[in-house]
């Protein structure tokens, strides 16, 4: 019989007594659903999913998005995304550093994924985690009047920029790459367009830019937030062990994957991502 656990005081949703590969009735989907959105991510344990299953239970919580030019995307499934230190005939079979800093996946797109699920294969012994933070809380702890400062404040993310610090391990961008990444510009707070709620969305490792704003007034406040959004209260660290699902909501939590000994062990993910939607802002 489903049940719904809370993970933490703050965030996620622990589902239980459910085998996904089964299919859920539309009243525990309903049920589910409504605990990813209410609690920003949903933790399923001990699943046994192929690749089309994790497809097909992606598209209950709506359309997959697919990197169209990902060396990545799993070959017989493209819309699946690996995440591996893997090689296989000395070539890489997945992605080895991926989000290693807070932050919501495809930031630097005009229209960022709606969530992701991430499925453990293998894991490391030890690392490799995966942390969570809860974006509805972070906003809703800041002082008002920080909360009236930022409220119509939109921040500017250069993809360009961030390349280098986001994958150290693949080239600079060509020329081709930089004519294409436009800059693009979000609201700091973030209108969820399914709950109406406000989130505050300041992930990144290089200091984001406030539109508008002088560098030296920007820097500090950018800073302030990206720290305040992260502290313990707000978040998670899942560790994982083989047959995990972990499906965030992109638009209301944020995530950063931890450190692992990627010599002596391996790790291997299995990502879906769900379509875009243009972000709104409180102001709209
Ligand atoms: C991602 C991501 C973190 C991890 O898949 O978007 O950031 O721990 N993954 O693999
Ligand atoms: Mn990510």
């Amino acid at each position: 019989m489903l049940e719904l656990v809370p993970i933490t005081e703050s965030i996620g949703t622990d589902v239980r007594g459910v085998d996904v590969t089964a299919g859920l009735s539309d009243s525990d989907f309903e049920r589910v659903y409504r605990a990813w959105l209410d609690t920003t991510i949903l933790l399923v344990r001990g699943q046994d999913m192929t690749p089309a299953q994790h497809i097909e239970f992606t598209r209950r919580f709506g359309e997959i998005y697919t990197y169209t030019r990902s060396q990545f995307n799993d070959q017989e499934y493209p819309e699946i995304l690996i995440l591996s230190n893997k090689k296989e005939n000395g070539k890489p079979i997945g992605s080895a550093y991926s989000g290693r800093v807070w932050h919501s996946d495809g930031h630097f797109l005009a229209d960022p994924p709606v969530g992701s699920m991430l499925y453990a294969r293998e894991v490391p012994p030890v690392g490799g985690d995966t942390w969570y933070g809860n974006m509805y809380a972070a906003y809703d702890a800041l002082p008002e009047r920080v909360k009236e400062r930022i409220e119509d404040l939109r921040v500017v993310i250069s993809r360009v920029q961030s390349r280098p610090y986001n994958y150290p391990d693949r080239p600079a961008p060509t020329p081709e790459e930089r004519a294409e990444w436009a800059d693009v510009s979000h609201p700091v707070v973030r209108v969820h367009e399914e709950t109406g709620r406000k989130a505050l969305m300041v992930g990144g490792n290089v200091p984001w830019r406030i539109e508008g704003m002088p560098e030296e007034e920007s820097l500090p406040l950018v800073t302030f937030l990206q720290e305040f959004a992260v502290q313990p209260r707000f978040t998670y660290r899942h560790t994982w062990q083989p047959g995990d699902i972990l499906l965030w909501d992109n638009r209301s939590a944020m995530h950063r994957a931890t450190y692992y000994d990627h010599v002596a062990h391996t790790r291997l993910m299995h990502r879906t991502t769900i379509t875009g939607r243009r972000t709104t802002a409180a102001a709209a």
